[in-house]
């Protein structure tokens, strides 16, 4: 018999159940379920196990997970129609009827069988809570703990972004983005492809943006300091259309959905360099496509009607190749110096009757935003464009802080929250101390941070609340130059955004969250040789004590089978000193201090930042004699 506990204890509970049966991973799954019901026993996965499926969109995820279950667990499962008898994985849209939510799904694994009820994308992630499910690798065992889901998101929209203006990445890795996105019940990759270091979208009737406004001359190098030291070497490339076009196709077989940003009226100086009569005043130019990074004055020109001509025909082929009801237009940081002395923005302000340059600014929005409704689209853009007037049928992606979002959905607008204030800016460094990460931005975005955050304000009302349509995390990457650095930048994070979108509130628990669904699935990473910035030590933090001894007990490796090593002497902590396995007591000798360090290292090498706690005994030597 089933007894149904609250998700907590179910996860307690299977937590308790697992070590008393050490063969059967904890089912530790992110985002965290709504509903969770604990079984008994276990499915086997052998060879005699068959996957079926109802119809022919079933079947094209029946086979996605026959092709993930042969490459991780080299087991080759047939897949055919209406299976029937022992050992079968149903993956099964005919079951889905009172599943309301498109995305929503129920997943039942007893002893006898699988079911996988939903359609399209729930049926995709009853397979991605499945994938959890199994164990990571052939040798833990062939087992999936008998456990009853039901299980649909909180958002509808939940993005993670990826800036390839400032450093660019190949398609293959732009795949594996998209698969991340996909495992942690993402929908949608909002792909930056215009800055001012660099246009990234073949236009074909706009060769020069992939011959010039595809390559700067050099890049910065280290920090952001003027005069910088730069790198001397060409940089750049641009994806085709027929490339942009793969990686659409990739996405949507994953249900994903990939939103295009064409960066305007600012962000333009690449493309102005490739094409300047677009710049303001008489004789414009000449522009080159940054080196450094920052908010640029060398915006497009919003008097000239040229500027509108060749805005409209990118977005003909963008729209042609992407065919998300959402377009991103930028509107973000557009300096108004150039427009304020152009003749060209001036007479536009007159002819149209317009108060300032501020209100030129939503005249352009206001004008494109025409342009694409008319090709049966919507537009999206940063929270600026609320400035001089919001365009009619705008999404305000709020990311200055919550005031932007919640100034558009007082307005009846739709918002996605990627506030920077809610940690949702994965450029910032993921813990305090600088010397301690890598190169980044500046900021503080930690994974607790992340976790914390609501994105839907309390400050409205419940019917302006129905306009959070989402919540999206934007990896800028200034200082992102690989796809490595990408990874280590997106993960541990990404599990934390994956939560606050898809869980409801009540339901998240930063405990459980951290210290044992993190652990499990960071340990998944490092088998796969992803990278990932491995978190500190759990159970301690930098700290000074005051006292003659102290006792470091409790603390836990942030990697499921990871080890923790310390050292005494303020020397960095390796796999050449001490292991912590219990208990560890320091004794301080009157007036003097230890410095406790102590670093967790991952099954395979990879490691965390140290933690320091240091011991005073403030005692005097003298004092402590009698
Ligand atoms: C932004 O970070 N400029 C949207
Ligand atoms: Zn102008």
């Amino acid at each position: 018999m089933k007894k149904i506990y609250s998700f907590l204890l179910a996860m307690w509970c299977l937590v308790t159940y697992a070590l008393a049966q050490e063969t059967t991973p904890v089912p530790a799954i992110i985002p965290a379920p709504d509903v969770l019901q604990v079984g008994d026993g276990n499915f086997t996965l052998s060879a005699a196990t068959r996957i079926a499926y109802d119809s022919d969109a079933d079947r094209e995820i029946a086979v996605f997970f026959q092709a993930y279950v042969r490459e991780a667990l080299q087991l080759d499962l047939p897949v055919q129609p209406n299976a029937t008898g022992a050992s079968v994985i149903h993956f099964a849209s005919k079951k889905a009827g009172d599943i309301t939510n498109p995305e929503g799904y129920e997943l039942v694994v007893s002893p006898g069988g699988i079911a996988l009820h939903g359609k399209g994308a729930g049926l995709f992630y009853a397979m991605q809570t499945l994938i959890q499910l199994l164990p990571s690798d052939a040798e833990a065992g062939l087992m999936v703990p008998a456990v009853t889901i039901r299980d649909a998101p909180r958002y509808a929209y939940r993005g993670l972004h990826l800036d390839v203006g400032r450093h660019m990445f190949p398609i293959s890795f732009i795949k594996k983005y998209i698969d991340f996105i996909a495992a942690y019940k993402l929908n949608t990759f909002h792909w930056h492809l215009t800055d001012d270091q660099g246009w990234r979208i073949e236009i074909k009737k706009y060769p020069k943006l992939a011959e010039v406004a595809a390559f700067r001359d050099q890049t910065l190098i280290g920090r952001n300091r003027r005069p910088g030291m730069y790198d001397g070497a060409r940089y750049g490339g641009f994806y085709t259309q027929e490339e942009a076009r793969e990686v659409v196709a990739y996405a949507a077989a994953r249900y994903v959905t990939v939103i295009p940003e064409i960066e305007l009226p600012g962000h333009a100086q690449a493309a102005l360099t490739a094409y300047p009569h677009l710049g303001c005043g008489e004789n414009p130019g000449p522009y080159h496509v940054a080196q450094h990074w920052g908010v640029f004055e060398e915006v497009f020109c919003a008097g000239k009607e040229e500027t509108f001509t060749f805005l409209e025909d990118v977005l003909d082929e963008v729209i042609a190749i992407f065919p998300s009801a959402y377009i991103h237009i930028g509107g973000d940081e557009c300096p108004k110096d150039r427009w304020e002395t152009c003749p060209y923005c001036q007479k536009r302000i007159k002819d149209e009757g317009l108060a300032d340059e501020h209100e030129l600014q939503s005249y352009v929005i206001h004008r494109i935003e025409k342009y694409v409704n008319s090709k049966g689209r919507r537009i999206i853009g940063w929270d600026e464009i609320l400035e001089g007037g919001l365009a009619p049928d705008a999404t305000v992606m709020s990311w200055r802080g919550e005031a932007g979002g919640i100034d558009a959905a007082k307005l009846g607008h739709d918002v996605i929250m990627t506030a920077n204030s809610y940690g949702l800016y994965f450029d910032h460094k993921q813990g305090p101390d600088v010397n301690r990460e890598p190169l980044n931005i500046g900021g503080l975005s930690t994974l607790q941070k992340v976790y914390s955050a609501d994105p839907t304000p309390q400050a409205l009302s419940a019917a302006e609340k129905k306009h959070i349509i989402g919540v999206q995390a934007n990896v800028w990457t200034e200082y992102i130059e690989t796809p490595n650095k990408v990874e280590f930048t997106i993960f541990p994070r990404l599990f934390a955004l994956s939560e606050i979108a898809w869980t409801d509130p009540a339901k998240k628990n930063w405990q459980d969250f951290s210290t044992l669904r993190v652990p499990a699935h960071l340990a998944r990473l490092d088998r796969t040789e992803t990278v990932y910035r491995v978190p500190e030590v759990l159970g301690l933090q930098d700290t000074v004590i005051y006292a003659s001894e102290h006792t470091f007990n409790q603390l836990r490796s942030s990697v499921a089978g990871g080890k923790i090593y310390y050292t005494i002497d303020n020397f960095d902590p390796s796999d050449t000193d001490l292991e912590y396995r219990e208990a560890v007591k320091v004794v301080v000798p009157p007036g003097e201090e230890r410095v406790f360090k102590a670093t967790v290292i991952a099954p395979s090498g990879r490691r965390s930042n140290y933690v320091r706690a240091v011991i005073v005994n403030s005692k005097r030597p003298d004092m402590a004699m009698n």
